[in-house]
C-alpha cells in the first residue's frame, strides 16, 4: 500500500514506524514542511504508564528514547513562600527535538521515506496519489479544515494565555509548579527538566493579567524578559528563551480543545493533535498521538479494508481520547479557576492541584507518597479540631456548626419514603431513620417534610403540621439521640407546582389518578402538560405559607431535631421562586435574582427567629437548572449563596436540577461537586456536596481538596444504611463507634476486611 503521512511530528513519524513494523512492504512517505531539526517547543513529558505501551510496540525506538530521558518522581509546588514536595509521581521528560530526531532515524531505518521542507498544499490532492493519507498535521490541521464538513470538528478556545519557554536553570529534582503574585495578579509556571541542561518553562495566566502586563504587544524577547522578572527568584540568574520562530508576535497562545465527530474521510484519516488535543497540563498530547498511531497500524494490518480499519481505530481510540480529554478539561479548568483556590492553605492547595484532573484519587496519592498524604490528613484533622496528632481519613474528621458537633463528615441525604399516613411518619420511618443513624453517618436528614397538607408532594409525604406529627417525629428523634451518636436534621419544604403527584415508585411527578388538591406557585405554571396549572400566590398566601414554615420549625424544635434544612431546590415552592424558569412575577418577588430571593429569605429569617440560636440551619439549592443562560447557572448559585450567607444560613447544601423538564444535566461521578467547590471557595460559606458520590475515596478527596465541608450520600444509603461503618472497616479505620449489640458483627467485619493497618491513634 502507498501511504503518505502528512506531518513529521510524533503522530506522523510514529505512524510510519508502526506501519512499517507490521508490514515492511508498505511504501510509506512522511511529508514535513520544516527541516529535520527545526522544532518549536522544548520538552515533552511522559508518565511511566505511557511508556509501557510504546515500549511494547517498538522496543528499539523506546530504548533510544529512554536513553535520553530525564526522570523525576517528585512534584514541587511553590506557593505563598513555601515549597511543598510530594513524591511517587513517576514522570520522564525528553526534548521534543531529540524525540523527533530519534523517531526520524527509526522511521528511516525501517524503510520509510522522509521528505522535509515539503509543504503539502492539499491533503485532498495527496489522497489522489496515495492509497492512504494519515493527516498528522498538528493542532492547526489544514486537512481538518479542508474537510470540516466530513470531520465536523468542535474547537473550543480556552480562556487562559500561555507561552512555551525554555531555560538553562535546573529543575531536575522535581516537576515544578510556581505560583507568583504580581502587581497585575497571579502568574504561574509549569517547569520540568528534559535534558542535562535545559528545562521547559511554560508560563500561564488569565487573559486579564496578560493584558495588564501588555504581553499582547510585546516581542518574544520582551515577553521573555518580563517573565524573567516575574520568576526571578526561581531562575538563579538564568534567562528564559523562546524558540517559537514559527509564531508571530509574543508567542502567547490560548489552548484550543479539539474534538472531531469522525476521524476519517475516504482514504484520509486524522491522527494526533489534528484529531484531538489534550491540555499540556496533563502532559499527554504526545502520548495520545503515539498511542493512536499504534492503534491505526494494528487495524491496518488486521482489517481487510481501509474503511474497516478506520472504523476499528475510531472505536478503539475514541473512548480513551474522551477519557483523557475529560481529565484534561478538569485540569485546565482548575488552572482557569485557580484564583478561586489561591486563599487555600498550602497543604490543601497542593492537594487540590495534585488531584485536579480527578485521575488521582485519595488512596492513589497514598500509594504515591504515604508520608505526604498522612501529613495532609493530620493537617485536616488538626484544623477540624480532632487533636494535634490524629491521622485519619478526612471523612472521619469532626465538624461543628453552631453548637452541633458532628462525629464525621458523612450525611444521609434527604430521601422521600412515601410511607407517611396523612403526613404522619410511621414505624417505617422509625426503623428507616433509626437504621441510618446506627449506620455511622454523623448526620441523618429526613425526607422533605411538608409544612401543610397542600405542601406535600404526594399523599405519602411526611408533614410537620399537627401535634400528631410532632409526637411521631419526636419518637424518631428520641431514638436517634438515645441509641446513637448521630445528629438528625429535619428538611422542611413545600411542594408548590410539583405537588399533588403520585408516589415515587408509581409515576413520578405525574398527577394523582384521583383526589388531586389545588397547587400554588409564584406564577401560574404547570410542571408538565399533564400537571395542573398552579395558582399564582397572593401576598396573603405568602404570609400563610411563611407562618406554616414557622409553626413547623417550632414543632421540629420541640421534637428535638438538631438541625433544620429549608428545601429551596428541585423545583419545589421556594426553588420555583428562585429560578427565572418558573418565576415570572412582576412584583418585588420576581425579576432580578435579588428579588426572586426575597421570599425564600423571608421564610429563612422567620424560621431562624424561632429556631434555637445554638442549632444550625442549612438551605438546599439547585445550583444549576441545566438549561443554559435561561435558568440558574453556577455563577448565579454563587450569588444565591452569598445572599444566604449574609442572612445567616450556616451551610449551603448544593444540589442541582429538577427545576425544568428542559434540563440537560451532564451526569458523571461527583457531577454536582464543582458547584459546591465554587460556592465554598468563592464565598467562604460552608457547603455540603451531593450527587453521585459513592466511594469513600470520593468523599475523602472532596473534603481534603476543600470542595465541601460535608458530603451527602443518598442512594448509597438506601442500599446500605451502614455505609460509613463499612467504609471505615474497609479502610482499616477502627475509630468509628458501633452500636454495642453489634460488636460481634463489627469484629468479624474487621477480620474479614483483613486490613493490616493499625487502628487510628494519636501518635
Ligand atoms: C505548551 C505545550 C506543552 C506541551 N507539553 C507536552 C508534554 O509535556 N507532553 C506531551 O506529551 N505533549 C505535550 N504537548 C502536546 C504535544 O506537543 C502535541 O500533542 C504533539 O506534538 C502532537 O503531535 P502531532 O504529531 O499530532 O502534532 P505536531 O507535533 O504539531 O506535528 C505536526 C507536524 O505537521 C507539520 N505540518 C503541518 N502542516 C503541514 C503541511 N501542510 N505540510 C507539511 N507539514 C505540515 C508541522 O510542521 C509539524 O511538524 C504540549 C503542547 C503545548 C502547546
Ligand atoms: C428516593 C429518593 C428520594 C429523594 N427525596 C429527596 C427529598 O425528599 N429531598 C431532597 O432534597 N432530595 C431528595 N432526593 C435527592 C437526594 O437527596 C440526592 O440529592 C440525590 O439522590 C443525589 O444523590 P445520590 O447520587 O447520592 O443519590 C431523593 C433521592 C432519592 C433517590
Amino acid at each position: 500500500m502507498k501511504i503518505a503521512c502528512l506531518g513529521g511530528g510524533p503522530a506522523g513519524l510514529y505512524s510510519a514506524i508502526s506501519i512499517k513494523l507490521r508490514d515492511a512492504a508498505h511504501d510509506v512517505t512522511v511529508f514535513e514542511r520544516n527541516r529535520p531539526d527545526d522544532t518549536f517547543g522544548w520538552g515533552v513529558v511522559f508518565s511511566n504508564e505511557t511508556f509501557d505501551n510504546i515500549a511494547a510496540n517498538d522496543p528499539a525506538s523506546a530504548q533510544a528514547i529512554r536513553e535520553h530521558f530525564a526522570y523525576w518522581d517528585d512534584i514541587a509546588v511553590h506557593y505563598r513562600g513555601q515549597r511543598i514536595v510530594s513524591t511517587g509521581h513517576g514522570f520522564s521528560g525528553i526534548a521534543r527535538k531529540t524525540l523527533l530526531l530519534l523517531l526520524q532515524e527509526r522511521a528511516k531505518e525501517l524503510g520509510a521515506r522522509l521528505r522535509f521542507q515539503t509543504e503539502i498544499a492539499s491533503a485532498g490532492e495527496l489522497a489522489k496519489d496515495y492509497d492512504l493519507v494519515i493527516a498528522a498535521d498538528g493542532l492547526n490541521s489544514k486537512t481538518r479544515n479542508d474537510f470540516a464538513h466530513a470531520f465536523k470538528p468542535a474547537i473550543e478556545t480556552r480562556k487562559n494565555k500561555f507561552v512555551w519557554l525554555g531555560t538553562r536553570q535546573k529543575f531536575d529534582d522535581a516537576f515544578t509548579f510556581i505560583f507568583e503574585e504580581t502587581e497585575h495578579g497571579w502568574v504561574w509556571a509549569h517547569a520540568y527538566q528534559f535534558d542535562a541542561d535545559t528545562a521547559t518553562f511554560i508560563v500561564e495566566c488569565s487573559e486579564s493579567v496578560w493584558r495588564k502586563f501588555g504581553f499582547a504587544t510585546m516581542s518574544q524577547d520582551e515577553s521573555c524578559r518580563t517573565c524573567e522578572r516575574i520568576f526571578e527568584r526561581y531562575l538563579g540568574g538564568h534567562r528564559l528563551m523562546s524558540n517559537a520562530t514559527h509564531l508571530r508576535g509574543s508567542a502567547w497562545l490560548n489552548f484550543p480543545r479539539v474534538l472531531c465527530e469522525t476521524w476519517s474521510h475516504d482514504n484520509i484519516v486524522l491522527m494526533g493533535d489534528a484529531a484531538a488535543t489534550a491540555h499540556f497540563s496533563v502532559g499527554s498530547g504526545t502520548k495520545l498521538a503515539m498511542e493512536s498511531a499504534i492503534s491505526m497500524a494494528d487495524y491496518l494490518a488486521s482489517e481487510p479494508t481501509l474503511q474497516a480499519a478506520f472504523a476499528k481505530y475510531e472505536d478503539a481510540r475514541r473512548t480513551e481520547v474522551l477519557r483523557l480529554q475529560s481529565a484534561a478539561r478538569n485540569s485546565l479548568e482548575w488552572f482557569e479557576d485557580v484564583e478561586r483556590y489561591l486563599h487555600l492553605d498550602p497543604v490543601q492547595f497542593n492537594y487540590s492541584l495534585l488531584t485536579r484532573s480527578q485521575r488521582i484519587s485519595h488512596e492513589n496519592l497514598r500509594l504515591r507518597d504515604r508520608d505526604w498524604l498522612e501529613g495532609a490528613e493530620a493537617w485536616f484533622q488538626r484544623l477540624a479540631g480532632a487533636g494535634d496528632n490524629t491521622i485519619r481519613r478526612p471523612m472521619f474528621a469532626p465538624f461543628r456548626l453552631r453548637d452541633m458537633r458532628l462525629k464525621n463528615r458523612v450525611v444521609v441525604s434527604p430521601m422521600a419514603q412515601y410511607k407517611a399516613v396523612d403526613g404522619c411518619p410511621t414505624d417505617w420511618h422509625l426503623v428507616h431513620y433509626g437504621e441510618r443513624a446506627k449506620g455511622g453517618a454523623a448526620l441523618v436528614c429526613t425526607e422533605m417534610t411538608c409544612v401543610s397538607p397542600e405542601g406535600r408532594i404526594t399523599p405519602g409525604c411526611t408533614g410537620m403540621y399537627s401535634a400528631e406529627h410532632e409526637r411521631a417525629w419526636k419518637r424518631i428523634v428520641d431514638f436517634v439521640h438515645t441509641e446513637t451518636d448521630a445528629k438528625i436534621c429535619c428538611q422542611l419544604g413545600h411542594s408548590g407546582a410539583k405537588g399533588s403527584t403520585q408516589l415515587g415508585w408509581e409515576e413520578m411527578d405525574a398527577p394523582l389518578k384521583s383526589g388531586n388538591w389545588t397547587v400554588m406557585a409564584p406564577s401560574p405554571v404547570a410542571w408538565s402538560e399533564r400537571n395542573q396549572r398552579a395558582r399564582a400566590m397572593t401576598r396573603a398566601d405568602m404570609d400563610r405559607v411563611r407562618e406554616e414554615f414557622v409553626a413547623a420549625a417550632e414543632m421540629a424544635a420541640r421534637a428535638g431535631f438538631d438541625m433544620l434544612e429549608i428545601h429551596c431546590a428541585h423545583g419545589y415552592l421556594l426553588s420555583s421562586f428562585i429560578t427565572p424558569l418558573t418565576n415570572w412575577r412582576t412584583d418585588q418577588y420576581g425579576g432580578l435574582l435579588e428579588n426572586r430571593m426575597h421570599y425564600p429569605l423571608e421564610i429563612f429569617e422567620a424560621v431562624r427567629a424561632v429556631w434555637p440560636a445554638e442549632k444550625p440551619i442549612s438551605v438546599r439549592i439547585s445550583a444549576n437548572d441545566w438549561v443554559g443562560t435561561e435558568g440558574i447557572e453556577p455563577q448565579d448559585a454563587v450569588r444565591i449563596s452569598r445572599m444566604l450567607q449574609e442572612a445567616g444560613v450556616d451551610i449551603c447544601d448544593v444540589s442541582a436540577g429538577q427545576t425544568s423538564l428542559q434540563a440537560r444535566p451532564v451526569y458523571g461521578r461527583m457531577f454536582q461537586t464543582p458547584f459546591s467547590d465554587r460556592i465554598r471557595n468563592e464565598t467562604g460559606m460552608a457547603t455540603m456536596a451531593v450527587g453521585n458520590i459513592y466511594e469513600p475515596d470520593h468523599v475523602n478527596s472532596i473534603l481534603m481538596a476543600g470542595r465541601a465541608d460535608l458530603v451527602c450520600l443518598a442512594r448509597p444509603h438506601l442500599a446500605n444504611p451502614y455505609w460509613t461503618l463499612h467504609a471505615a472497616a474497609k479502610l482499616g479505620d477502627r475509630g468509628e463507634a458501633w452500636p454495642p449489640p453489634y460488636y460481634a458483627g463489627r469484629d468479624q467485619l474487621y477480620r474479614l476486611a483483613g486490613s493490616t493497618e493499625p487502628a487510628p491513634s494519636a501518635v
